[in-house]
């Protein structure tokens, strides 16, 4: 058993042809913690984000997501970790257009047995569906049957978030979009994502420019406070 959700040692990471970006001795994330990490625009957030969830691939260093070295695995390895385990929102929400907002939300059910199984033993992936739509706010029925090009973006912010929160993953991954919402709808959609966690007893890896948003965290780390290379170039 390991009491770490997410654990990263020795982490290098450049883009091609681009100086040094991250430089990580050690991060930590705890099971069951919700962490906020913060940084300005560009410093690595999102590209930190994509080496936990296995998209990318660093040059040296360990990213253990709990018991598997990602950094070890083939990348259709990687994927199905990511796919059993990891709920992502990403920063750009990544819908797929032409679905449904309930066929969105269901998608990681269909790549994954796991959560599939879990999705049944709370009545099944659509119903599952629906019932984390509307815990979010979306239980509109004709909103329901919409493409999600038709929705706002702070509807498709819940929708990216009930897609993650399907099948009970370990690990939830939030990258916040810069397109603000306003900040009421924002910090209470920020609790509901926390308490949804919490009811699973999932992890959450919520990250942002917005250094306002910690205290609805437990814990709050600045990435320049882990990040060598962007100490060295400051
Ligand atoms: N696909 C890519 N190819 C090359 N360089 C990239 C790529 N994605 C990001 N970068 C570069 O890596 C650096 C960090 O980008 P990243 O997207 O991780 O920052 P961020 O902290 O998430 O910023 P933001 O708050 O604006 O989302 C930037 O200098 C960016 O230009
Ligand atoms: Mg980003």
């Amino acid at each position: 058993m390991t009491t770490s959700t997410v654990r990263v040692s020795d982490l290098q990471f450049a883009w091609p042809g681009q100086p040094l970006l991250l430089d990580i001795k050690s991060f930590e994330l705890k099971a069951g913690e919700r962490l906020f990490l913060r940084g300005p625009s560009g410093s690595g957030k999102s590209t930190l984000l994509g080496l936990i969830a296995g998209v990318l691939e660093a040059q040296a260093g360990q990213i253990q997501v709990l018991e598997h070295q990602m950094t070890d695995l083939s990348g259709s390895r990687r994927d199905q970790v990511r796919a059993d385990h990891l709920g992502v929102i990403f920063q750009m929400f990544n819908l797929v257009p032409y679905l449904s907002v309930v066929q969105n939300v269901v998608l990681p059910c269909r790549f994954s047995k796991r959560r599939m199984s879990e999705a049944k033993q709370n009545g099944g992936a659509e119903q599952e569906a629906k019932r984390l739509l509307a815990r979010l706010g979306l239980d509109d029925q004709d909103l329901l049957s919409r493409t999600v090009t038709e929705l706002s973006v702070g509807q498709q912010q819940r929708v990216a978030a009930a897609r993650a929160l399907i099948g009970n993953p370990a690990l939830i991954i939030a990258d916040e979009p810069t397109s603000a919402l306003d900040a009421d709808s924002r910090d209470r959609f920020i609790q509901l994502l926390s308490e949804e966690a919490r009811k699973t007893g999932a992890a959450l890896l919520f990250v942002s420019h917005d250094g306002g948003l910690a205290p609805l965290f437990d814990r709050a780390v600045d990435l320049s406070d882990l990040n060598l290379a962007g100490r060295r170039a400051a």
